[in-house]
């Protein structure tokens, strides 16, 4: 068990979660998640790390609060346990010494990419931070991000979804004026995720994406987060969360995504009645 040191509210929809795990923060690198499992009747869900303090054995984890187990961890107080937190797990991105590098993040994105930031600019590294949101409102942690980036830039739902051109010319535009970046980090929702690595292909310019396909067990054993890359498969729990966005098998990546839509609906809905039935 794990005890909640805070819950915060971001934005309107993303949550950061500060909570007790020694053992994660002692052995955490940049671009890995846990597997947490908010309470005794709930499923293990993967979160990227956003942070963590070695020295007060704390890790911290932004969330969207989409379904059930999200909604669970956005309802916590502190003082309460979680019933445990698995991890560090994943390979972190291997990035090449003193490289510049666009990081691309929605969502839950800004927040597991700011260890990144941070080691790349300690490193020597320079950092392009693209910061994707639905609107201004959405964005969160941008001091933070500024600090481990030379250039910060934001873009709006409505110009980096809409029509494709919009985002490959923004992708140009950095490109353009930053004629040494090299590579390109991203993570987010998995249609951004596709979205720049279609942009990014018109220009050859090298891109890993961090999945976020189901997850069951987070050790390489139930096959559920299997993706294909260059024609191999691989897990995304143990060889990834990080994969080349141009060779990666996105129409069979967005169809498994897709596998348990329907229980996850209904496993909200009790959930809502559940907490209807206390309210009576
Ligand atoms: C490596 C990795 C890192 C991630 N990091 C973060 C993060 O830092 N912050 C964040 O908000 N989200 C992250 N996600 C996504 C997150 O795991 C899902 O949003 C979460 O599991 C949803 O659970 P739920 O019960 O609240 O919603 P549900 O109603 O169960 O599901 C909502 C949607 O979330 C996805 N999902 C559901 N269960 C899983 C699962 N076990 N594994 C993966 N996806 C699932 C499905 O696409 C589903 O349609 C990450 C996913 C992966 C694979
Ligand atoms: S989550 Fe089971 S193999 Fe990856």
């Amino acid at each position: 068990m794990n005890k909640v040191l805070l819950v915060e509210r971001l934005v309107p929809n993303l949550y950061r979660l500060v909570v007790e795990a020694p053992e994660v923060a002692a052995s955490a690198r940049a671009g890995q998640f846990v597997m947490v499992i908010p309470d005794e009747r709930g499923e293990r869900i993967p979160l990227n790390l956003a942070d963590w303090d070695k020295e007060k054995g704390t890790v911290d984890l932004v969330f969207l609060n989409l379904g059930v187990s999200t909604r669970k961890l956005a309802n916590l107080k502190p003082g309460a346990m979680v019933e445990g937190i698995a991890g560090p797990l994943g390979r972190a991105p291997e990035i090449p010494a003193a490289a510049e590098v666009l990081l691309v993040g929605g969502c839950y994105g800004p927040g597991g990419l700011y260890p990144l930031a941070r080691e790349l600019k300690q490193a020597g590294g320079r950092v392009i931070f693209l910061a994707e949101a639905r609107g201004p409102a959405y964005l969160y942690w941008q001091e933070k991000l500024k600090k481990f980036s030379q250039v910060f830039l934001t873009v709006f739902r409505s110009d980096c979804l809409g029509p494709a051109h919009e985002l490959r010319e923004l992708i140009r535009k950095i490109k353009g004026e930053n004629p040494d970046l090299s590579l390109v980090l991203v993570m987010g929702c998995s249609y951004l995720l596709f979205k720049v690595s279609e942009a990014t292909a018109d220009i050859q310019l090298k891109t890993l994406v961090s999945l976020n396909p189901i997850m069951v067990d987070g050790t390489g054993m139930c096959g559920a987060c299997r993706v294909s890359v260059g024609g191999k498969t691989y897990f995304a729990c143990v060889d990834g969360p990080w994969f080349d966005g141009h060779g990666l098998d996105w129409k069979e990546y967005f169809n498994r995504r897709k596998a348990f839509l329907s229980q996850e609906e209904q496993a909200l809905i009790r959930l809502d009645r559940e907490f209807w039935k206390k309210m009576e």
